[in-house]
């Protein structure tokens, strides 16, 4: 699903080098790692958000940075899912909204057992803006969940949840990527979530290492 090789990435100083990682159908992956240590970056350089210093990404068997802005598009709309760390929901706009606007773009329907085991069946109608840090974050996963991405790409996706909630997230997250053979690329600073995953990897001393 994904061949990335040779990834150098830096910003004022080195941040990794010669960073290899492929993803097949139904592989879920924990990156862990201190902080600063790039982690972000490498998942915006995987999922087609950052360029790299050098190096390739093939997603689909496309060469993500060579695409023309059309192709990106289509990449990220048909195949792509992005939990990030900030949750870029339309804040002016209920959560029902932001649903709505994601499954018209993608096509797909409003799911309504995903709402339903992500508890925010009930404040659907209220502005982003009104909703506590983790509602929002249910939100933006559902959100994610619906438009039925080949790999989802999360970012620290149960920060701002309570042990419970992120439980039941995780789950979700990893039925998912059963039932669809999709895949789960994840960084987090949990070991427990990271150990629910069948691969895992740490990037220390600008080197992505698999455990
Ligand atoms: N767009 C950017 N421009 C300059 N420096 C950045 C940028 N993004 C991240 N950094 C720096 O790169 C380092 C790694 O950041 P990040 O990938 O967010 O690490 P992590 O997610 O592991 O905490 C940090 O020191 C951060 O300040
Ligand atoms: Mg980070």
């Amino acid at each position: 699903m994904l061949h990335a090789t040779s990834l150098c990435h830096h910003f004022d100083y080195p941040l990794f080098n010669d960073v290899n990682l492929s993803i097949e159908p139904k592989d879920t992956i924990a990156v862990l790692g201190v902080s600063g240590s790039g982690k972000s970056t490498l998942l915006h350089i995987l999922s087609s958000f950052m360029q790299p210093k050098s190096g390739q990404v093939l997603i689909d068997g496309k060469d993500i940075y060579a695409l023309d802005e059309t192709a990106l598009t289509a990449l990220r709309r048909d195949y792509l899912g992005l939990i990030f760390q900030q949750h870029y929901l339309f804040r002016g706009f209920t959560a029902m909204e932001n649903l709505k606007i994601s499954t018209m773009l993608s096509q797909e329907a409003m799911d309504e057992a995903i709402l339903k085991r992500l508890k925010i069946d009930h404040i659907l109608h209220q502005p982003v803006s009104e909703l506590s840090g983790g509602q929002q974050q249910r939100v933006s996963i559902a959100r994610v969940l619906m438009k039925k991405p080949s790999i989802i790409f999360a970012d620290e996706p149960t920060g701002n949840l309570d042990r419970e909630t992120a439980g039941e997230v995780m789950r979700m997250m990893h039925g998912y990527v059963e039932e669809t053979s999709g895949a789960l690329f994840i960084v987090t600073h949990d070991q427990g979530i990271a150990d629910q995953c069948k691969r895992q990897f740490v990037l220390e001393d600008g080197a992505l290492k698999e455990r």
